[in-house]
């Protein structure tokens, strides 16, 4: 099988990498890639959110399949324009990513379906904001309606942040707090048939103990054994099933990878938001458990025979990925700077560039993503932080505390 990858950050090279592992792939492209990518896979210019100049590459490419990364080429359309040309493409079509592109899209879709959810307001006018703030109470949700690249969403506890935020969106969808621990549930999706993989944990603040601002994630685990046992078949009940159905039911039907951001809330699990997409690092971690060759399941997904699979097999152990970011992530990452010690199994790439002299350099402000296995949480985590202490990259941040709480026992 031949496939095309695109995107070019750390989920992307995790992904890239258990592709490369799978026997059943014997040609592996990405688009545009990273200097991780590109030990494993041949690299190709594109602009990744261009739906014609994408399926173009795939022609050229003689693809059997492309597997998008990202949220913004799926919401531009690029799975439809890959499909069109006959190609197979794990990435739902433009129509059904308006599960992450919208948020009041997606608030719609679970009300029609009946998910357990957060109650809400989609609102345009500071009056509707006022009345919708009212309405919930503090701490406040606000959330952008499209997409922000996970900046589009305030939480706080002071009115006027609250406000200020929502008219600097334009539409904002403002909705209850959810309180519990969160967890992310990755389900592979032909449309119909549904596939779970491991739950993970993810960090989404930016400093130990969850302080500071909100990032695209700065770290995450699997498994996590403190979640109910019936978790993965609760949320698969009362939240997958229906959503694909009504999905279905609107001739939109959603095939690739539907991520579910949960709370656990007293009242059972509830959906803080859906994703389109594998979320970024908690791929890291998840692959790096999987067994079952990558590139046969979701190849199965892009093609409709999800449900002639075989169960998924998982390793043993845990696994956890400490992200390093660069100096001044989130507001206005320093890109450039050298970065020494990133050139060995287990660190991924993210924001990662080439310079002409051959010096690997920082181009984001995710940069590595260090990801280790172990026997247990513990071993896994004590392996991933002897890596990050092996990296030089000046103004470094990184957290200190990913997986501890779960190791200590402490959710
Ligand atoms: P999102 O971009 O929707 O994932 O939101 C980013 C983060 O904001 C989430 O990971 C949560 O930590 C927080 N958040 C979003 N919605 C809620 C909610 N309804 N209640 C509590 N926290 C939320
Ligand atoms: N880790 C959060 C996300 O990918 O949206």
């Amino acid at each position: 099988m031949r496939v095309l990858l695109i995107g070019s950050g750390g989920r992307e090279h995790a992904l890239a990498l258990g592709l490369a592992a799978d026997p059943s792939v014997d040609f592996l492209a990405a688009a545009p890639g990273n200097p991780g990518i590109a030990q494993v896979a041949e690299l190709h210019e594109v602009k990744a959110t261009d739906p014609a100049a994408v399926a173009a590459l795939a022609v050229e490419l003689a693809a059997d399949l492309v597997v998008v990364g990202p949220e913004a080429p799926l919401v531009a359309g690029v799975a439809d324009a890959v499909r069109a040309k006959g190609i197979a493409c794990f990435g739902p079509s433009a129509a059904a990513a308006q599960l992450e592109g919208s948020k009041a899209f997606a608030k719609d879709v679970m009300a029609a379906a009946g998910v357990p959810t957060a109650g809400s307001y989609a609102c345009t006018t500071a009056d509707e904001v006022a009345r919708a703030l009212d309405e919930l109470g503090s701490p406040y949700v606000v959330k952008n309606d499209g997409l922000a690249a996970g900046k589009g969403v305030v939480v706080t506890e002071d009115r006027e942040v609250a406000e200020r935020h929502a008219a600097d969106c334009g539409t904002v969808v403002i909705e209850q707090y959810l309180s519990g621990p969160e967890v992310s549930l990755f389900v592979v999706t032909d449309g119909t048939a549904a596939v779970p993989l491991m739950p993970a944990q993810d960090f989404k603040r930016l400093a130990d103990g969850d302080e500071g601002p909100n990032t695209g994630g700065m770290g995450a685990y699997a498994p996590l054994d403190w979640a109910p046992d019936d978790l993965v078949d609760r949320v698969l009940r009362e939240t997958v099933e229906p959503t694909l159905a009504e999905m279905r039911r609107r001739g939109t039907p959603f095939a690739g990878l539907l991520y579910v951001g949960l709370a656990l809330t007293p009242d059972g699990p509830k959906v803080i938001e859906f994703n389109a997409r594998f979320g970024d690092p908690e791929t890291q971690v998840v692959l790096a458990l999987l067994e079952t060759p990558l590139g046969g399941l979701l190849n199965a997904a892009a093609t409709g025979t999800l449900a002639e699979l075989p169960p998924l097999r998982w390793r043993e152990g845990a696994a956890i990925t400490v992200v390093v970011a660069s100096k001044n992530y989130p507001a206005t990452p320093r890109t450039g700077d050298v970065i020494e010690g990133a050139e060995v199994p287990g660190v991924i790439h993210a924001g990662t560039a080439r310079r002409d002299d051959g010096a690997l350099i920082s181009a984001g402000g995710r940069v590595l993503s260090v990801t280790a296995v172990g026997g247990d949480l513990r071993e896994a985590r004590d392996a991933a932080y002897a890596l990050v202490d092996g990296i030089r990259l000046d103004g470094a941040q990184y957290r200190t505390d990913i997986a501890l709480g779960a190791v200590e026992k402490r959710i």
